[in-house]
């Protein structure tokens, strides 16, 4: 024991912030921990971002030992992560992907389309909401992560307490974790934000950095306000849709610090806090399952996980709880393949049933995503940084000097939240899915640039654009298994457009992306749009929405949540696996969320363990 601590110390000298994440296995002090926490650091991709929530505050007690085992690689120095503007190498097949490819999607005339996850630490909140954009050199796909920090609405949050029977859940009790997550910081530029967001629902003293745009677009920014003055009953202003109430338009907040972007791993497993004794992080060791299950007092716990490195597989021991925080893809998938699932099924592929719960895995909700874009008269867009090398190395140097200029955002601006109007057809026969009167089914998000979504890019001409994109809830899609090898992918079926409530709304959502460029303020700024999609005919468009429509990686509900003694559901509303001990965080909603189910996560878990 000594040994270990003084060679600990070693390395702690040689390399002070990276004291205690280790590349390989044969470092690691001990195999032995109160807690082993499984995925989820600071990546620069894509989410992974509650196990880091979960070790950064189990840790504050020095009493706790922490384990975090991490599939991907290190975010340090990866540039594509630290430039909110970029995320070229991010979301490609490469090493910080784990290169996931859909099943075909009946909803998108059988497409398979890839499905970024992130495999790096701080998972998806490296890689959060995409723009595309043009290179400068027309050939490679720059994409922008948007970053975008939404909270939900209060009718969400509301209607998980209600669902789960556990009103800590509720708007109220998670608004203080909202406010312990985040620490609001001034957007890039220093310019006034007196107006473009409601101080009184925000913190300054979090972990994890929030902001303003650090970059303006004066005519845009100016042309989406003004449409709120001249077409304000149907497109409001909200002066801060994270207040709870979200709908209306108002100006994009995004996880982004000092023109840097913020990331469960930069926040959370920042020096001050990686340093701990009581913490260790070991890369590139991918969990294939949890082992030794015993059911001799009647509960079922699991001793310990398997992970795989360099080819070999070793075994990390948790004392107290393993924390599963793999995201939606990861987390139902290394359940199923330590028997945790729908039995049936697993026998079937050979896997041993260690316990029957038929929900792992199914009811993956992700959102479908369709891009409208117009080319526009005017030169201040992003297109004129990304289609032109010279201003584009002049940014890029903006930004590596100063950390200002217009790499420091995602590209979006605005968004806007809206609802079906409350006669629309589809009620005749669809029950609203949404939480309540005060929760969007449509949001449209806005800002300069050719497009979000590669499909919509490619099709674009060379020129200037502004462009919108929609989306909504949609529902259905299930993460399976091929095989009862651990190491094979998941099958991945997002269900995408598969209802009619889908289609219908997310055409109407283009509807209102026409109504929205018909206000007066953008008539000699428009020029056209890139694809005429207000003059489709209803099955023109169905097609069109099937040949091009993407998803808003927003995939949830793989682990869900339910009542303690539901027949359904896979954790009980303290997170706990049902039926057995040990907790489980599920792969929670957007990243906000995400957040803040970290947050309340690791409170009980002290609280167990108190
Ligand atoms: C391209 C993209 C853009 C997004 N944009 C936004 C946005 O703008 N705003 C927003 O709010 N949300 C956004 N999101 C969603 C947000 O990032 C996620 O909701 C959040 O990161 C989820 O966190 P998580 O911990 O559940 O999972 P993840 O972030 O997926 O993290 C899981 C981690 O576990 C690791 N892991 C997986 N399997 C294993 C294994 N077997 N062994 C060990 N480690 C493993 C992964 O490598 C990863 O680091 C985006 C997501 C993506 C993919
Ligand atoms: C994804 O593909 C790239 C390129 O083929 C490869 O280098 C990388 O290791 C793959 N990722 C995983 C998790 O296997
Ligand atoms: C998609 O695949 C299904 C099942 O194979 C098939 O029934 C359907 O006709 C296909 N749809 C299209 C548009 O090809
Ligand atoms: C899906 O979720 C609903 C509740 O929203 C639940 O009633 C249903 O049983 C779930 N299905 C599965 C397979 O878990
Ligand atoms: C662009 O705007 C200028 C005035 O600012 C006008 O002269 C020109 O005709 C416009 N071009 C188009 C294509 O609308
Ligand atoms: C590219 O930007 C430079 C610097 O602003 C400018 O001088 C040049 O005309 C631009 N090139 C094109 C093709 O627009
Ligand atoms: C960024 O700055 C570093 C030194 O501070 C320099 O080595 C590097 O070349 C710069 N990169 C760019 C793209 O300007
Ligand atoms: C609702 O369902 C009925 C019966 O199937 C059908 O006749 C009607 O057209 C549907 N309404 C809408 C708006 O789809
Ligand atoms: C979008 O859909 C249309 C019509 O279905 C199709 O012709 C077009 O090629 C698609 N665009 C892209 C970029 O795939």
């Amino acid at each position: 024991m000594k040994l270990t601590w003084s060679l600990l110390t070693l390395a702690g000298l040689i390399s002070p912030c990276l004291a205690k994440i280790y590349e390989d296995v044969s470092d690691l002090p001990g195999f032995e921990y109160d807690f082993v926490i499984v995925g989820g650091i600071k990546s620069n991709t894509l989410r992974g971002a509650a196990g880091n929530v979960v070790a950064n505050r189990l840790t504050e007690n020095p009493d706790f030992s922490v384990l975090v085992l991490e599939a991907g690689v290190s975010n340090e120095g990866v540039i594509d992560s630290i430039v909110p503007e970029f995320v070229e190498d991010l979301l490609t097949y490469n090493i910080y992907e784990w290169n996931y490819t859909t099943m075909p999607q009946i909803g998108l005339n059988n497409r398979t389309i890839p499905y970024w996850r992130a495999h790096i630490l701080g998972g998806c909140t490296a890689h959060s909401e995409s723009v595309f954009i043009y290179s400068w050199s027309l050939i490679n796909l720059w994409r922008a992560d948007g970053m975008i920090y939404t909270r939900g609405s209060a009718e969400d949050f509301n209607r998980y307490a209600a669902v789960t029977g556990d009103p800590g859940w509720s708007w109220d009790n998670m608004f203080p974790y909202f406010l312990k997550n985040e620490k609001w910081t001034p957007p890039a530029d220093h310019h006034d934000t007196n107006g473009e967001f409601d101080p009184a629902v925000h913190s300054t003293d979090g972990i994890n950095s929030v902001s303003l745009n650090g970059y303006p677009w004066p005519v845009f920014d100016h042309h989406v306000i003004q449409t709120t003055k001249e077409l304000p009953e149907e497109f409001p202003f909200n002066l801060d849709f994270n207040s709870g109430h979200m709908l209306g338009v108002g100006w994009l907040q995004s996880t982004i610090g000092g023109g840097e972007r913020s990331t469960s791993a930069t926040s959370y497993l920042a020096p001050n806090f990686i340093q701990r004794d009581n913490l260790n992080v070991l890369l590139h060791a991918q969990v294939s399952r949890l082992v030794d299950p015993d059911k001799t007092t009647g509960e079922l716990t699991f001793g310990g996980v398997e992970f795989l490195q360099g080819g070999s597989l070793f075994t990390a021991k948790a004392t107290k709880e393993i924390i599963l925080s793999v995201g939606s893809v990861g987390t139902p998938n290394i359940l199923m393949h330590s028997g945790i699932g729908d039995s049936k099924a697993l026998i079937a592929l050979g896997i041993p049933s260690v316990l029957d719960l038929p929900s792992v895995g199914q009811n993956a909700t992700e959102q479908p995503l369709l891009t409208a874009a117009w080319s526009v008269n005017s030169t201040q867009t992003l297109d004129s940084f990304t289609h032109n090398l010279t201003r584009f190395n002049e940014a890029y140097t903006e930004w590596n000097r100063t950390k200002t200029g217009p790499f420091v955002e995602g590209g979006v601006t605005h968004i806007a939240y809206m609802r079906l109007d409350a006669d629309s057809p589809i009620f005749e026969n669809v029950t609203d899915p949404s939480a309540g009167p005060d929760t969007p089914h449509i949001e449209i998000r806005m800002g300069t640039g050719a497009g979000f979504q590669p499909t919509s890019v490619l099709g674009a001409p060379t020129g200037h654009f502004m462009s919108m994109v929609q989306l909504k809830a949609a529902t259905s899609g299930s993460i399976t298994l091929q095989s009862n090898n651990p190491f094979d992918p998941p099958l991945v079926d997002l269900g995408l457009l598969k209802t009619d409530f889908d289609i219908y709304t997310v055409q109407e959502a283009v509807k209102r992306a026409y109504r929205f460029v018909q206000a007066p303020v953008w008539q000699d700024y428009i020029i056209a749009p890139v694809t005429d999609l207000s003059s489709l005919s209803t099955d023109a468009l169905d097609e069109y929405m099937r040949n091009n429509a993407s998803y808003a990686s927003h995939l949830v509900s793989t682990a869900s949540m339910s009542p303690k003694d539901a027949s359904w559901g896979v954790v009980d509303p303290d997170l706990l696996l049902k039926q057995a001990s040990g907790p489980f965080i599920p792969s929670a909603h957007i990243q906000a969320a995400t957040y803040v189910v970290g947050e309340r996560g690791a409170d009980l878990i002290k609280e167990r363990w108190k």
